[in-house]
C-alpha cells in the first residue's frame, strides 16, 4: 500500500518513464489531487492502484499532468521578431535550416513555424521536427484540423493562405503539413538530436523544476549548432544565459555562441 506523493511519484516513474520529481510539485500535487478526488479516490495509492491496472484511468492522468493549451501565432508579437529579424539573419548564413519546435502540443506551433518559415524560403529546404510527451496531442497534429477559435491570433493573411475552411473548422493545407514531422519525445527522458538552427520550447519550462530547467537548457544548447536561435515562452525568460552559452538576441530569443 502506498500512502503519499513520493512513492507516487517513484511507481509513475516505473510504469510511465515521467518523472513527476522535476515538476513543479505544489502545482502538479494540486492538479492530480483535485483529479483522483473527482473519481472518488482517497489518497495517492489508491489512484495508483487505479493507472496502473486501466488504461483508460492512464490516459487520463497523463492528459492532466500535461497542459495541452496552444494556438497559432501565440504571443504574436514574438512571432514577429521571428519573421523580421531571426529568420533574415539565419537564412543569411544557411540555405537549410533544420528546426525543431520541442513540446509542441496540438500542432499550432510547429505550423505556426512553418507557415512563417514559408515566407522566405522553399519548404523543400526546411525539416521541422515537432515532438511532445503526449502521444493524444500528437494524434491530433497529424490530423492538423482545427477550431476557428486557435486561430484568432494569426494575421489574416496567413490564414487564407494556409488553411481550408470547412464550417468552424479549419485545416492545415498540404504543404504546410509535409514540413512537420511529429514523434513522440520526453524531454526529461529521451536523448536530444543536434545541429538545429532554431529550436522553439515555449510554455513547457514553466513547469519544470529548477533543476530540471537546468540541465535542459545545457541540452538545448548542446542542440544548437552555433549561432542557431533558442526561441522560448513569454514567462520564460532565462536569467544567467551566458552560463549555457547562449547570448539574448532579443527578448525570449537566444543565440548559441
Ligand atoms: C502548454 S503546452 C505548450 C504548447 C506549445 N509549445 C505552445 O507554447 O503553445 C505544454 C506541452 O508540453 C508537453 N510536455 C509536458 N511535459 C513534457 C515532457 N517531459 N516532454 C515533452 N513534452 C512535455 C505537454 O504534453 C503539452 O503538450
Amino acid at each position: 500500500m502506498i500512502n503519499d506523493y513520493q512513492d507516487f511519484i517513484g511507481r509513475v516513474k516505473k510504469l510511465t518513464r515521467i518523472n513527476l520529481q522535476l515538476y513543479k510539485e505544489a502545482q502538479m500535487k494540486r492538479r492530480l489531487t483535485s483529479l483522483y478526488e473527482k473519481k472518488g479516490y482517497r489518497n495517492f495509492g489508491e489512484y495508483f492502484q487505479y493507472i496502473s491496472s486501466d488504461s483508460n484511468g492512464l490516459n487520463e492522468f497523463l492528459d492532466r499532468m500535461t497542459i495541452n493549451v496552444s494556438e497559432f501565432y501565440r504571443n504574436g508579437k514574438r512571432w514577429d521578431v521571428l519573421d523580421q529579424k531571426i529568420l533574415p539573419r539565419l537564412i543569411q548564413k544557411n540555405d537549410r535550416l533544420k528546426v525543431w519546435s520541442a513540446a509542441c502540443s496540438t500542432g499550432e506551433e510547429p505550423y505556426t513555424l512553418a507557415m512563417v518559415l514559408a515566407k522566405h524560403m522553399p519548404l523543400s529546404k526546411v525539416s521541422i521536427l515537432a515532438t511532445d510527451l503526449d502521444e493524444e496531442v500528437l494524434a491530433r497534429a497529424k490530423m492538423g484540423v482545427y477550431h476557428e477559435r486557435s486561430l484568432n491570433e494569426l494575421p489574416v493573411d496567413m490564414k487564407r493562405k494556409f488553411f481550408e475552411k470547412n464550417g468552424d473548422y479549419y485545416k492545415v493545407n498540404s504543404e504546410i503539413m509535409k514540413a512537420v514531422t511529429f514523434k513522440k519525445h520526453n524531454l526529461l527522458a529521451d536523448s536530444f538530436e543536434n545541429n538545429f538552427d532554431l529550436i522553439v520550447c515555449r510554455n513547457v519550462l514553466i513547469y519544470f523544476t529548477e533543476d530540471a530547467k537546468d540541465m535542459l537548457y545545457v541540452k538545448f544548447s548542446n542542440a544548437l549548432k552555433t549561432d542557431g536561435i533558442f526561441f522560448v515562452g513569454s514567462t520564460e525568460q532565462i536569467f544567467s544565459a551566458t552560463q549555457y552559452n547562449l547570448e539574448t538576441e532579443d527578448t525570449f530569443f537566444y543565440r548559441k555562441r
